[in-house]
């Protein structure tokens, strides 16, 4: 790649097949449900959010692996249908790629297994031969779908804003925070990641801003998001819209977001988007699959 072309976001995450089955409600522990239909889509945080931000204008590179079978060419090709960069996804022929077990319920909650498969043999490596791709670009936005080595890196290597989802769940060295810009956690994350209760906005904000970064932005689904900044906070409302799926909801959120930024609008401006953004791909089925287009963001 020229140095004089360099991409809006360089994403650095994940890529899984998600195995996608519809429930009328999701199992206990020891219980079968029987599902009244399922799906193949393509999924994984870090993909996902590169498809949101293309769909919605961005230049976007990925860095990333799958394994070596169907599943890994198809979730390859179908980041290049959407103008991504694949360049640096690699195939590791030593594991499968990462798959995702997912149950959706008629109200369009769901809850995931992954199995990382190639997303958890991300290494420095990858980083380094994306460095200069990761270096030039606007954005680099980040996830926790693959190791926290190769994240490190690449925060070392950005140039960029960086920003991180901090999605699955997971306790995080104040290190790698320290080099983050903007956090996008949901509430859960908030309150894992703060040891702060957030059962309400004060909660939230107070959780927010006990962390080390300047700008964090909490997800509350349908109750939309927090902005919370060293001069204050601002809630941003969601629109009201019948969810179908809520899968790749938080993806739409932070690749709208970050192809927002990108394009040079504020952070609140940006987070105004990215809930409209979040609410359309509710109402459809799928991650990547459910992402809008700039002209189905009202
Ligand atoms: O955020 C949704 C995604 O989480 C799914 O696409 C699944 O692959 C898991 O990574």
């Amino acid at each position: 790649m020229a140095m004089s072309d360099p991409y809006d976001i360089v994403v650095l995450g994940s890529l899984n097949q998600d195995l996608v089955a519809r429930v009328p409600r999701i199992p206990e522990p020891g219980e079968t449900v029987l599902a009244t239909g399922h799906s193949t889509f393509a999924g994984g945080k870090g993909a996902n959010q590169a498809t949101a931000a293309a769909r919605l204008g961005a230049r976007v590179g990925m860095v990333g692996r799958v394994g070596d079978d169907d599943f890994g060419r198809r979730l390859i090709a179908g980041l290049a249908t959407d103008g991504i960069d694949t360049q640096f996804v690699t195939v590791d022929p030593t594991v499968g790629s990462g798959l995702a077990l997912i149950n959706v319920e008629e109200s369009g909650e769901n809850a995931i297994t992954v199995s990382p498969g190639a997303n958890a043999t991300v290494g420095v490596d990858d980083v380094a031969a994306a460095a200069e791709m990761i270096a030039a670009a606007s954005i680099l936005l980040i996830q926790l779908e693959v190791p926290v080595a190769a994240l490190a890196a690449a925060i070392t290597a950005a140039r960029g804003t960086v920003i991180l989802n901090p999605a699955p769940a997971a306790a995080l060295p104040s290190e790698l925070l320290a080099g983050v810009d903007i956090l996008i956690p949901n509430e859960s994350e908030l309150a894992l990641l703060s040891a702060l209760p957030v059962t309400d906005n004060t909660e939230v904000v107070a959780a927010a801003g006990s962390l080390p970064v300047d700008d964090v932005v909490v997800t509350m689904g349908a109750g939309g998001a927090m902005v919370v900044k060293r001069s204050g906070a601002t809630h941003v409302a969601a629109p009201t819209v019948t969810a179908v799926d809520t899968t790749g909801a938080g993806d739409a959120f932070c690749g709208a977001l970050a192809a927002e930024l990108a394009r040079g609008a504020y952070v609140e401006a940006a987070v105004r988007f990215a809930v409209r953004a979040a609410a359309v791909a509710v109402t459809r089925h799928g991650a990547q699959a459910a992402m809008p287009t700039r002209d189905e963001v009202s």
